[in-house]
């Protein structure tokens, strides 16, 4: 089984990991979260800056702690997307670097399959995946082949948590603290309205709730802002929820991975509580942004390659998430298609 090193640089966090299989030998993230929060948001350029000041050491750590040397390593795999570009140039041209340089297969790995291989769970499953850049369902097959049925059409979840705590002056990023808040509010002490009411499919919206919240705010300056937050967190949740069992039922899947940011949310962990669905959320370090999670699907793919079996992860470039199957490019030169994968990304040929 290759030990298998992992890159994350997609937004504010530098997370490096190394696995072998789907074991978990080091999980080291740099976080930024301190360097934005002044800004209330991330600043694309700072994150790039610092992942660049970082990195390296980085990967050091990652190794102390795998004990673990450069030159054990049998495979290198870093996000190519979706994400920031400057972030993500970062960490995908130093792991393509790393894996010329020591001769080793390089597998460039979509972020949101990342996300999923993080659940070490067998397929076939259902994945939400909520954080502050992305909500999206996925649908993973037995052959491990992931789809994407759905996401969200303007705010991630997380983001609208973000903005809304902003609202109420709760800090950036501020999920976990406006959630602790609804906890001393009633959750039908205001009147918000509930998204893509009417709606039978399986896309998320989350702009309307949060401009609903800010309109609030505005007109009515002394309402109880726990009022806000529990209805907020209380509908918010609900949406995620209801989506994603309108989805179970339509794909007959009996499995859920839950990840991203949000999965914390105790609203969100309790949903599905006494349900038929066996839900799993990986452990929190794996469920945030990490290096180990791209090792995982990095060490998927080289499994596959190595095994001919259809294996998942990585993504093919152009626009929207075509997570199919591909095996690893087991050429250690920098011909690899591994550009970031962007909507600008020239298409693919
Ligand atoms: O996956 P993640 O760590 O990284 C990024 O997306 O960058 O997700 C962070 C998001 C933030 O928007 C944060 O506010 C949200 O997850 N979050 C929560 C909770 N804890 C973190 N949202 C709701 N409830 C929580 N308990
Ligand atoms: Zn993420």
């Amino acid at each position: 089984m290759p030990l298998v090193l992992g890159i994350d640089t997609s937004c504010d966090d530098t997370g490096v990991g190394i696995v072998r299989a789907d074991v978990v030998l080091a999980n080291v993230v740099d976080s930024q979260t301190a360097l934005h929060a002044e800004f209330g948001g991330v600043v694309p350029e700072q994150a790039s800056r610092e992942h660049l000041a970082v990195i390296d050491a980085t990967v050091q750590t990652a190794l102390e702690r795998a004990g673990a040397e450069l030159g054990d390593l049998e495979g290198v795999a870093a996000t190519h997307g979706p994400g920031l570009v400057g972030a993500l140039l970062v960490g995908l041209s130093y792991g393509k670097a790393l894996a010329w340089g020591l001769g080793v297969p390089f597998v460039p790995v979509h972020h949101l399959a990342g996300h999923i291989a993080a659940a070490s769970s067998e397929p076939p499953f259902l994945a939400l995946i909520a954080s502050g850049g992305h909500t999206a369902l996925f649908d993973v097959d037995d052959g491990g082949g992931i789809s994407e049925l759905g996401r969200s059409r303007d705010d991630a979840a997380g983001e609208a948590f973000d903005k809304v705590a902003r609202l109420l002056g709760l800090g950036y990023p501020g999920g976990a603290a406006l959630s602790k808040l609804a906890e001393q509010g009633d959750d039908h002490g205001v009147q918000l309205p509930w998204p893509m009411q009417g709606s039978n499919g399986l896309e998320f919206s989350f702009s309307g709730l949060k401009t609903a919240v800010a309109l609030l705010l505005q007109r009515q300056p002394e309402v109880s802002e726990a009022d806000v937050a529990a209805t907020f967190e209380r509908i918010a949740i609900g949406s995620l929820v209801e989506v994603t069992e309108r989805a179970l039922r339509a794909t007959g899947r009996s499995k859920l991975v839950v990840a991203g940011g949000v999965a914390a949310n105790r609203r969100l962990r309790e949903a599905f509580a006494g349900s038929d669905v066996e839900v799993l959320f990986p452990p929190p370090a794996l469920a945030t942004d990490n290096g180990a999670m791209i090792a995982l699907a990095g060490a998927q793919v080289l499994a596959g390659a190595r095994q001919g079996a259809k294996v998942l992860a990585g993504a093919q470039q152009g626009s929207g998430f075509k997570a199919e199957a591909r095996t690893a490019n087991t050429d250690p030169s920098l011909t690899v298609d591994a550009s970031p994968y962007l909507p600008l990304a020239r298409p693919a040929s």
